[in-house]
Order: structure tokens, then sequence, then C-alpha cells
């Protein structure tokens, strides 16, 4: 008699997902499985068994089932670690100005760049607000990202940064898909005083992790952002309290972050465009995943293959959208990860663990999702292709047909 399961899934040309041990890096981020013909087999939102299709299909039916023929391949959701998802209007003006020669550094100097995006967010309503941040989430799962870390970063101040919190929030509540917040101190408030704007962040907090708003902060440290000194110091309240941090980091300007990152053992850090060789390997020490934005590379023009020196260095790799409107503005995942190989080296299998697993290590999540393994979450991407490598090669393309979250199918194409 065959026990029966919520779902199966059978006939799967490819069965794509990593494998522990987690973080994948050096040699072992090449590791991939691959199981040709099989089968999963999903109950309760959750990945009950996977196998060859013989096997599962021995032991199982499924109350509802898909059959991919042999023409399909499966893969674990996207993890996007490091998304600016939240806000208003759009920065197209200063894209092209951008192209033209006129630094990002010198048009935030100007009142543009990230103070334009504090503006634009809340000169529209909250209902507006929020309508078009779901319409971003529909567009990313459609690109196959299943987990999204969403950072606020675009308030006026510290009262604002807290509305976009309270929003992400209510937007993870009400989601399927899963939504991970971070507080992000991103530009001090316009003519704020350091100290003054210390205090009420201090003040604020034990707020935000008794409401459970955030566990994770993450600061933008950069000339005409945050400095050392004041990165230091909330930090130390940060660690002290129990956030999770990761880390902007050397993205125009190399003005020492990767100490403060190696100094409090942070989970990530980003870009790392201008990093030092000899940090890159502390970092691949301690697990401290290293996450670059293909896209953002591209769009700023930046010399190929970091990606490649990252890896060599022994840094656990993430990719990521970098997602918002001023230096990367699109969730197209499948695209990111062509740009991998086009321009950072990555083979596909790097690219695939850099997608999946290595984001989620990067959020801590990953006993959650990121793979495919019994009683992870049934987060899957369903590919009308028949081949895994055929993912970077359809540059552009979006060959997704079905997004699966938490066990639940939601058609794409
Ligand atoms: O990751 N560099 C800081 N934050 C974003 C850009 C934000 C913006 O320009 O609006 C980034 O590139
Ligand atoms: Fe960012």
């Amino acid at each position: 008699m065959k026990e029966s399961v919520d779902l199966l899934i059978y006939n799967i040309k490819e069965i794509v997902t990593p494998e522990p041990p987690y973080p994948k890096k050096g040699k072992t981020l090449k590791d991939i499985l691959v199981i040709n013909n099989g089968a999963i087999a999903i109950k309760n939102g959750e990945i009950y068994d996977f196998s060859t299709n013989e096997k599962i299909r021995d032991l199982y039916r499924g109350d509802s089932e898909i059959d991919l023929k042999n023409e399909n391949i499966v893969l674990p959701g996207f993890i996007d670690p490091h998304t600016h998802l939240i806000f208003g209007g759009s920065r197209e003006e200063e894209f092209l100005l951008r192209l033209q020669g006129v630094s990002y550094l010198e048009i935030q100097k100007r009142g543009g760049g990230i103070n334009k995006t504090r503006k634009d967010t809340f000169l529209i309503s909250q209902e507006k607000l929020i309508e078009e941040t779901r319409k971003k989430l529909n567009s990313g799962i459609s690109y196959g990202i299943t987990t999204f870390e969403i950072k606020s970063g675009y308030g006026l101040d510290i009262d604002k940064e807290l509305t976009l919190l309270e929003i992400i929030n209510k937007l993870r509540e009400e989601s399927f898909v899963k939504i991970i917040p971070t507080f992000l101190l991103h530009l001090l408030p316009e003519d704020e005083d350091k100290n003054i704007f210390l205090k009420k962040l201090f003040d604020i907090l034990p707020y935000i992790i008794e409401k459970n708003l955030s566990q994770n902060i993450d600061i933008f440290i950069e000339l005409g952002a945050f400095d050392l000194d004041i990165g230091d110091k909330i930090l130390e309240r940060g660690k002290n309290l129990g956030f999770n941090i990761s880390l902007h980091i050397d993205q125009f300007n190399n003005i020492g972050g990767a100490d403060l990152a190696i100094k409090y053992n942070v989970n990530s850090v980003s870009h790392i465009d201008l990093t030092d060789e000899e940090k890159l390997y502390e970092f691949g020490e301690k697990n401290i995943v290293g996450i670059i934005f293909p896209l953002e590379r591209l769009i700023f023009s930046r010399e190929p293959k970091r990606g490649r020196e990252i890896i060599d260095s022994g840094v656990p790799l993430s990719i990521s959208t970098d997602f918002n409107p001023g230096t990367s503005p699109s969730l197209n995942f499948p695209l990111i990860i062509s740009l991998s190989i086009i321009r950072e080296e990555l083979t596909i299998e790097e690219a695939i663990n850099s997608s999946t697993i290595n984001s989620a290590y990067a959020l801590k999540i990953h006993n959650e999702v990121g793979s495919i393994e019994k009683n992870k979450r049934a987060d899957l991407l369903i590919f009308d292709l028949d081949s895994y490598k055929k993912i970077p090669y359809f540059v552009g393309m979006n060959f997704i047909k079905y997004v699966i979250i938490n066990g639940e199918v939601k058609r794409v194409v």
C-alpha cells in the first residue's frame, strides 16, 4: 500500500540541488547533486522525500500529481539575501547621467541618490507604497525568488525607518513567500547631529527586537554614509542586543569596513568590490558570506572576474539582485545567474549554490530553505528546460513555469 502525500512531482528530467556541508566554499562550491529521472514527494508544505522516479513512485501516491514527462528540471527556489524592495519613485534620470560619466557619490552630494528616494518614498500614500511593493514581490517571485530579505533604509529619519519596517512586516505576515526584514542604516538624516542620531537609534533598537520588527542590522559603510567610528558604536550595541549583522562595504571606496566585519564576526558582507585579498581570506576562515551583485557590477562597468577572485580566496559566495532604484533596478534572477557566469567567471554549479544555500546561510535560515532536502520547506522551481546548463545560456529569458512555495503550486507562464 502506497503512502499518500499532498503533492507528487515525477518524471523530473533533473533534480538539481546543493548538498551539505554548508556553507559551500572553495572546491565544494562546485559540488551539486543531480538526480536524473527523479521524483519529489511533498507533505504539509515540506519536502517529504525525493529520489529517483522508481523509488519514490513505489512508495507514494500524491493527492495531486504533476507529471513532468522527463522534459523539465526542478531546483530549489532562489534566496535573495539583499534587496531594497520598499521604496517610492524611480531614478532613471541619474541612471542615464551616470552612464554619461557623473559618479554615484557626486549625484548623492547634489541631493540625488538615496536622498531622492527617501523623499519619493514618503510622497506617496502608505497604501500606494504597499501596493507598489507587492507588485515588486510578485515580479521577483515570477523570476524564481522564494525568499526575500528586505531592507528598510529609505526613511527620512528613525521614525520613518520604523514605518518601513512595520510595512515590511505586514507584507511578511500576508505573503506566502518568506520575507526577512532588515533594519538598514543607510545615510544619516540630513542635517542631523551624529550624537543625537545615535541616542535616538539606541533608544529604538531594543524596541525593534522586542516587537520582532527585525533581527538584522545592516550599515552602509562608505564615504558620505556611515564612517568606521559610528559604525563601530552601532555594531557594538547591535551585537549586545542580539542582532544579526550584515554590512555594505568597499563598494565605491575602501575605508576599512572589512575590519569591522571581522571584529564583529558578521553574517555577511555585501559588495566587497574593493576589499583587500587578505581580508577575503579571513572572511573565508570565519564563514562570513560574501554577497556580490553581478548586475550592479555590470551597470558600474566593474572589471570582470571578481566573483572568481572571491571564490579563490575561500569566501562562501552568494549572488543577489541588490534590487534598488539606484544601483540595480532588476529582479530578473536568471539574468543575475547568467551574468555571474559571463562576467564573474563562476561555473553554473557555483552559481546555483551561490543563489540558494549560501544565501540561506547568510540569513541563517539554511536549515529551513536553500536546498532540496527532507523536512525543508517545499520551495521549488520548475523550469521548462531539460538541462540546468540552459538556465544561464538563455540570457535574460525566463523559463520558470511553476513556482512552488511552501508546497503550493503557483503557475508563472
Ligand atoms: O546596495 N550602496 C548602498 N545601497 C544600495 C544603493 C541604494 C540606492 O542607491 O538607492 C546598494 O547599492
Ligand atoms: Fe544594497
